[in-house]
C-alpha cells in the first residue's frame, strides 16, 4: 500500500499547487491513500468545509490538521460530520471533532490519528500517551495506522518516531513548514520524517509575506501576516507500506518548486 502525504497546505497558493500537481503526482506514483495537512488551507488559517471538500474531491482520503484547527469558524459548523478530517487528539477532552479515522481502501481499513506536540505551543494533554491509547485501539482493526505529529520542536518529534517505532506504519511531522532531509526507516519498521514541509509560497517566510515577517522582527510591532503572492511549492512524501504486517518498507521525499522541478 502506497501513501501519498502532503505537507501543510498554505492559502491558495498551496490549493492551486494541489490542484495542478496531485494529478501528476497520482499518475507518476498511484497511491492507494492520500492525506493532505489542511490546517493553514483557508488563507494561511485553518479550514472551511468548501476546501475541506474540494480536497476529498481531488482525490484525499483523509485532511488532517493542527494548532490552527479553529481558525475558521465555519470549522465548528462541520468537523463533526467531516468523516475523513481530522484535528489533533490530544485537545482537551470534549472539543468537538476526532482524533483518528479509519477509512476504508481497497478493503482494508486504515487508520489515521493527528497529534499536536506540546513544545513551543498551547499547553494540551500528553501526545504520547495518546497515542498509546488511541493505538491500543486502532491495532485491533487495523497494523496500517499513520500518525500526523503536528509540533515544533525536532526534540519532540523524533522522540515520537522512536516512541512509536513498530506500532503504526508512519510517524510524519508537520508545522514547521521546512522539509527535513531525515526521511527513513527506523528499525522496527516505523517511516519516520521530521518534517514533510509546506504546500504554498515558495519566496515568503513559511508562507507568509516576508516583508511583514522582516517587519516583526525588525520591530517587535504587531503585524498582520498575509500569504506571500507568487511562486509556489508543494512538499510531500510517498510511503510503502506492508499491509500484513503494516510495516513501512520505502519513505521518499518530493519537493517540487522552481529549483526543483519535479517532473521534467
Ligand atoms: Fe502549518
Ligand atoms: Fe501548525
Amino acid at each position: 500500500m502506497r501513501l501519498l502525504f502532503i505537507g501543510d497546505v498554505v492559502g491558495s497558493p498551496g490549493r492551486k499547487m494541489v490542484e495542478q500537481y496531485l494529478p501528476k503526482l497520482k499518475e507518476k506514483h498511484r497511491p492507494n491513500i492520500i492525506i493532505i495537512n489542511g490546517e493553514n488551507a483557508a488563507g494561511g488559517k485553518g479550514i472551511t468545509e468548501k476546501i475541506y471538500r474540494s480536497f476529498l474531491e481531488q482525490g484525499a482520503h483523509v485532511v488532517t490538521l493542527g494548532n490552527h484547527a479553529w481558525d475558521q469558524r465555519d470549522i465548528f459548523e462541520f468537523i463533526d460530520d467531516a468523516k475523513a478530517l481530522v484535528r489533533p487528539a490530544n485537545f482537551p477532552e470534549g472539543v468537538p471533532g476526532k482524533g483518528i479515522v479509519y477509512i476504508q481502501i481497497e478493503h482494508m481499513e486504515v487508520a489515521v490519528i493527528n497529534l499536536q506536540g506540546r513544545i513551543f505551543l498551547p499547553a494540551i494533554d500528553c501526545p504520547f500517551k495518546k497515542a498509546d491509547e488511541l493505538i491500543a485501539e486502532a491495532a485491533q482493526r487495523t497494523p496500517i495506522i499513520f500518525v500526523d505529529f503536528h509540533a515544533e520542536a525536532t526534540s519532540e518529534k523524533q522522540a515520537m518516531g522512536w516512541y512509536l517505532d513498530g506500532r503504526v506504519s508512519a510517524v510524519v511531522g508537520t508545522h514547521t513548514h521546512v522539509q527535513t532531509a531525515d526521511a527513513r526507516i527506523l528499525p522496527k519498521g516505523t517511516a519516520y520524517i521530521t518534517d514533510v514541509g509546506m504546500t504554498g509560497p515558495y519566496d515568503g517566510i513559511l508562507g507568509v509575506d516576508r516583508e511583514v515577517v522582516l517587519r516583526k522582527f525588525l520591530t517587535s510591532l504587531p503585524v498582520r501576516f498575509q500569504i506571500k503572492e507568487g511562486r509556489s511549492q508543494l512538499n510531500a512524501v510517498l510511503i510503502d507500506v506492508d499491509i500484513k504486517t503494516g510495516r513501512a518498507n520505502k519513505i521518499e521525499r518530493i519537493i517540487i518548486n522552481d529549483d526543483h522541478p519535479y517532473f521534467e
